[in-house]
């Protein structure tokens, strides 16, 4: 039996063990997926240990995604871009990392939303933001704002990945209007409503929260006040980063809507 894991701290929450299994029960495929909390200041030679023992590959999660890009032996052209590693996985020259956060995203927005010669607002200029946009200028929307508190992180992160991104903070979004804005701040853990001017949804506009809870998370209800036509949480981008990883590991893509559907039953 192969052996994988989420490695993080606190982990004991992670949905991650659920949806492996569930994926491997559908494809037939024999592994074993644990949830393991690494110490605040020994991520390196945990996951080192977890590799040394047989494991075969692991999600990292918070907060250890950045340790991981820099433990990692070769990194995907999407983990160097984002600066963050949240998959790794041993092959023949040594450990792999790669981020699968950005494409879990698009895959979980596509199902709501053709972003394609959209305006889209992202949220925040930290990791999780870091990881979402190089896979949201691949879809090719009109425009990419990037609002940020620090509107100085947001400009920079602009300016790195170039195209059609820019970055700004956030009363400079005042008179303006997207088709689909993306929170990709840590606010909503603090329970913490965001400090936005109205008016930033058009109308059929799409409001995304990358976080999920039980019910609606603080920026859905923002969004939905200001006059979003449709909030949605971060779940389903859970479940399409972990397919995304699971093909990557195993080479078989599993069906992710009846996952997403049981895990969305259990939350409610
Ligand atoms: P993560 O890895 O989850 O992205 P992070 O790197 O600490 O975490 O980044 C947190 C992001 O949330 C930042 O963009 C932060 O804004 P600042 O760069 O200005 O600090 C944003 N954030 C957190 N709390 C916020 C709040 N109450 N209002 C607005 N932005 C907030």
């Amino acid at each position: 039996t192969a052996q994988y894991a989420v490695i993080g701290h606190p982990v004991a929450h992670s949905k991650s063990p659920i949806i492996h299994a569930a994926f491997a029960a559908q494809t037939g495929q024999r592994i074993r997926y644990d949830k393991l909390e690494a110490p605040l200041e020994g991520f390196i030679d945990f996951v080192a240990q977890f590799f040394a023992m047989g494991g075969e590959g692991c999600n990292v999660t918070v907060p250890f995604k950045e340790q991981a890009f820099a433990f990692a032996n070769q990194l995907t052209e999407r983990a160097r871009q984002a600066g963050a590693v949240n998959t790794l996985w041993l092959d023949d020259d040594g450990v792999v990392g790669d981020n699968t956060d950005g494409v879990g995203l698009c895959r979980d927005l596509t199902r709501h939303i053709n972003l394609a010669g959209k305006r889209i607002l992202l949220l925040g200029a930290g990791g999780a933001a870091r990881g979402a946009i190089g896979a949201l200028l691949a879809e090719q929307p009109a425009q990419l704002t990037i609002a940020n508190r620090s509107a100085d992180k947001a400009i920079t992160l602009a300016a790195n990945f170039g195209g059609v991104s820019e970055g700004c903070g956030l009363p400079d979004l005042t008179g303006r209007s997207f088709d689909l804005v993306i929170n990709a701040t840590s606010a909503s853990l603090a329970q913490a409503q965001l400090a936005l001017p109205s008016g930033l949804f058009a109308p059929g506009a799409l409001a995304y929260d990358m976080m999920y809870g039980q019910g609606d998370t603080p920026f859905m209800q923002q969004a939905r006040a200001d006059g979003a036509a449709q909030a949605v949480d971060g779940l389903g981008m859970l479940v399409e980063q972990a397919a995304e990883a699971f093909r990557l590991w195993r080479g078989v893509q599993p069906d992710t809507a009846p996952v997403l559907a049981e895990l969305r039953a259990s939350l409610a």
